[in-house]
């Protein structure tokens, strides 16, 4: 007791003491200079404040002096270029903090209100000035560039900048504000606080006006209100906490702001405990203008629109400048010939000069910004035709997006298509365009007044409105990432995500289905696991296919998130689906059979996602298997096919064909008995089936039904010729259109030819359900083959 009572008195005395003047404080008339003296550390060593070598000389800043790759924390005015060796950092007799580069020309590094007294280097890397009764007057976590450090507090207002690049530290392209409203947001730089132009953001809107983002030293990042209460962990924190495992925070070149560590007894580099996205393309504008980002092995690569190209081939990240010379069309370019060339899913920034939203064509729009010499580029979508002006800005590719972007390229000379990007060159008549540089000129600059004003009109209403957007999403944080890369995982994670495998939801042809439960973020993310049985056994095929079906991406496919191939454990993680199987929904279902118009929406996004895996992602996919088991319903009753992408993994039988798929009676097309090469029209041939079976609600093969309602192919197919559908509608109090209800029958009867070229496309097939086009009387399924024989 005596023991403990001594201790905590010489330690308040010792810490009185220390209050006086301590062994590290850095007193008035200190001077460093990169040749001699280059730094001050804080007691412990771990940080030094100094000249650090930047390019062909020296910055000031404060870095980890104990870890060998050099990191520096924060850096003093991060824009000024770095400074010869015969630089002195001084802290003047009078009490200023002084870099002096040549004879005379002297820049202060610290801003303080009063004159400092003394300095110091912490241990928590911050370095401070103190007036002469010890008070601090400046310190470096008032001022933080791109880092942010344990016991650090960022508050309301204040903004972290992203660096250049790896090399170079002066202020990048990104930013992270914490907001005066309570959110913590990402932008890009030079953008207003609006919704439409953030790409992260803590979800915390509305807190209150002095919401701080604070930093434990165990590596969690959270949100404290002006009455000090918890309002969000951004990170979970609980990460180690040994005396040597040191924090950062730090908004990163690429836009993304990472939480790292370090063990200062491993001399061991950083690494990453936590990011705000794991996807490099989620920060706006990464990719320059007129240039989008597409995911190439989990990389951001950029893109150049059509008839663009980089401005610098060895930095992509810097954007793109057209081809052709020939900025815009009109009379005074004759010669010049321009076209609008397509770019299909891609997201854009969303800032047209004129809207068009009478325009509900593409053909359309295509002329009404061609035929507009002050057009350079139009976006056909939901909301009609608008008008841009480049530069065209944080583009991305994004496979859900169904407006075209249009953009206008002369095409006069020859044309070369590179990789992905068609690139046109010009030939120009230099004299010609002499002359008409005046027209231009005088015809641009009326333009331009216009489009200002126009655009200060619409860029208002667009402000009010994504600030209410941003408003509205109160508790979701954006910046969900739209294609999550695929994640590799160890047996021993997927036994902890299933909890060892406890319980099992379902058996498939490739194997049995397990729930899990995955950390997404601060939740929980319910997922199915599937443990492949009967695969082969090759790598290379696994590792290929995995990633064909990593890249899929579509509202009515089942979503992969990530797979485990660890010895002979093959298994799949894929997002959960709440609501069965198409199965379970159509025969079994306690609530009643679902209504025509519902049946009619699931028949048409089945269509579509089957046409998605045939004709519009990069990899072709036939599924081999569809069937309603196969077919799972999300939360909003949504179909969404699984098990796609899988049939090239089982392993064939001796006579060469999948035996599994040939197990499922009922829906396999007829070439698979007959040998014949399998093509997508096996697929639609199984569509058909489960059509018909969708519209009328009962299963193919039917061993209730005696004779000849027994198969329904056959028993629609004598409905159909004998003018008799409503005997193939169940229930007879149901209002179904009737017209409708027989063009399905239509198209399912199509379908199901045996004969496959008959077989329409599922192209064909989307079209025929929408009704966009005439559906001609199908023969019957079975007569080529009869007449064949
Ligand atoms: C470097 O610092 C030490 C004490 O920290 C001092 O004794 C020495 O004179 C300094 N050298 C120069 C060149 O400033
Ligand atoms: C450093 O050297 C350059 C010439 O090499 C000279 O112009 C400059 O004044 C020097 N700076 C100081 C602080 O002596
Ligand atoms: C230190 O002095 C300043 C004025 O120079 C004063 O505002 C502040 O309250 C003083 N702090 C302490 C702890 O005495
Ligand atoms: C801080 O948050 C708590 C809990 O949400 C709330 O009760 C309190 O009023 C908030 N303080 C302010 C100033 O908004
Ligand atoms: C803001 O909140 C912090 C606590 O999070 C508090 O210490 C500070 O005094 C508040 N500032 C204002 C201006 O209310
Ligand atoms: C944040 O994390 C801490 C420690 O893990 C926990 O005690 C606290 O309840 C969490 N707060 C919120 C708002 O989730
Ligand atoms: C630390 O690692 C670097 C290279 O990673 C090596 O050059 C250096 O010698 C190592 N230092 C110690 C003390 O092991
Ligand atoms: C994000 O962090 C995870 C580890 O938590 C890492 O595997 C992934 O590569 C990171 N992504 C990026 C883009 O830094
Ligand atoms: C792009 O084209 C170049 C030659 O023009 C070729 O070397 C390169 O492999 C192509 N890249 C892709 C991804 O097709």
């Amino acid at each position: 007791m005596a023991a403990v009572l001594v201790f905590l008195l010489l330690s308040a005395f010792f810490s009185v003491a220390s209050a006086q003047l301590k062994s590290s404080d850095i007193i008035l008339g200190s001077s460093l200079s990169p040749a001699t003296n280059s730094s001050w550390l804080s007691p412990s060593g771990i940080f030094a404040f100094g000249f650090y070598p930047l390019g062909e000389g020296f910055a000031v800043g404060i870095w980890f002096a104990r870890i060998p790759e050099k990191t520096v924390v924060w850096r003093a005015n991060r824009d000024d270029p770095p400074v010869p060796r015969n630089a002195t950092l001084l802290l003047t007799s009078d009490g200023r903090l002084t870099l002096q580069k040549t004879q005379g020309q002297i820049k202060t590094i610290a801003e303080a209100s009063q004159s400092a007294s003394s300095a110091s280097m912490l241990d928590s890397g911050n370095f401070v000035l103190y007036s002469s009764n010890r008070s601090v007057i400046w310190q470096s976590f008032d001022s933080p560039t791109d880092t942010l450090l344990p016991g650090q507090r960022f508050p309301a207002d204040k903004q972290l900048f992203s660096s250049n690049s790896k090399v170079d530290p002066s202020t990048g392209r990104f930013r992270l504000k914490m907001q005066n409203d309570g959110n913590l947001v990402q932008y890009p730089i030079q953008t207003p606080d609006t919704g439409a132009y953030a790409y992260w953001a803590s979800g915390t809107f509305g807190q209150g006006n002095n919401v701080s983002l604070n930093f434990n030293s165990d590596g969690r990042l959270y949100l404290l209100n002006t009455t000090g209460f918890n309002i969000k962990n951004v990170t979970v924190g609980g990460f180690p906490t040994t005396r040597t495992t040191v924090y950062r925070m730090t908004v990163d070149f690429d836009g993304i702001f990472r939480l790292y560590s370090n063990r200062l007894d491993r001399n061991s580099s950083w690494s990453i405990v936590w990011n705000s996205t794991s996807n490099p393309c989620d920060p706006k504008g990464n990719c320059g203008p007129n240039a989008f980002c597409i995911l190439m092995d989990q990389r951001a690569a950029c893109n150049c629109l059509p008839g663009f190209d980089y401005v610098d081939k060895e930095q992509q990240s810097l954007g793109c400048k057209r081809i052709s010379s020939a900025e815009n069309c009109g009379d005074q370019n004759k010669h010049i010939k321009f076209d609008m060339v397509p770019l299909d899913r891609t997201t854009w920034e969303n800032d047209p000069y004129l809207t068009l939203s009478s325009i509900t064509n593409q053909e359309d729009c295509r002329v009404a910004c061609l035929e507009d010499c002050n057009c350079e580029a139009a976006v056909f979508g939901d909301q009609g035709c608008s008008k841009q002006k480049l530069p065209l800005r944080y583009g991305r590719r994004n496979l859900d997006e169904s407006a075209i972007v249009f953009v206008k390229v002369g095409t006069e000379g020859t044309t070369s298509i590179t990789n992905g990007t068609s690139a046109v060159a010009l030939k120009e008549n230099k004299n010609e365009t002499r002359k008409v540089i005046l027209i231009i000129s005088v015809v641009f600059f009326t333009c331009a007044i216009v489009v200002l004003v126009l655009s200060a009109v619409l860029i208002h209403r667009h402000r009010v409105w994504a600030y209410k957007k941003i408003s509205t999403q109160g508790t979701t944080p954006l910046g969900v990432p739209e294609e999550i890369a695929l994640r590799s995982f160890t047996y021993s994670e997927l036994e902890k995500v299933t909890w060892s495998f406890k319980e099992k939801i379902g058996r498939g042809s490739f194997g049995t289905v397990f729930k899990g439960s995955l950390p997404s973020g601060q939740c929980q993310r319910i997922v199915a696991v599937k443990r492949l049985e009967k695969v082969v056994d090759g790598e290379q095929e696994f590792q290929t296919e995995m990633k064909a079906i990593g890249r899929t991406h579509h509202r009515n496919l089942v979503r992969l998130l990530g797979y485990c191939n660890d010895g002979p454990n093959r298994l799949l993680v894929y997002e959960y689906m709440s609501n069965g199987s198409l199965a379970d929904f159509l025969f079994i279902r306690s609530e009643g059979r679902p209504s025509w118009d519902q049946r009619v929406g699931i028949a048409v996004n089945i269509a579509r996602g089957i046409l998605y895996l045939h004709e519009e992602c990069e990899t072709q996919i036939i599924h081999c298997d569809i069937k309603p088991q196969n077919i799972l319903m999300d939360e909003y009753q949504c179909p969404k096919i699984a098990d796609f992408g899988l049939a090239k993994l089982l392993k064939p039988d001796q006579s060469g064909t999948f035996t599994s798929i040939r197990g499922t009676r009922g829906y396999v097309a007829p070439e698979w008995h007959r040998k014949l090469p399998i093509t997508v029209k096996a697929d639609v041939y199984s569509f058909g089936i489960v059509l018909l079976e969708i519209v009328c609600c009962r299963r193919s093969v039917d061993n209730d039904n005696s004779g000849e309602e027994a198969i329904l192919v056959d028993w629609a197919y004598d409905c159909f010729k004998g003018g008799e559908l409503h005997k193939l509608m169940r229930n007879e109090e149901e209002v179904v259109d009737k017209r409708k209800f027989e063009r399905m029958i239509r198209v399912g009867l199509w379908c199901i030819q045996d004969e496959p070229s008959l077989r329409p496309s599922m192209k064909k097939v989307v079209l025929m359900l929408e009704g966009t086009v005439d559906i001609p009387i199908p023969p019957c399924p079975s007569s080529f083959l009869s007449a064949a024989i």
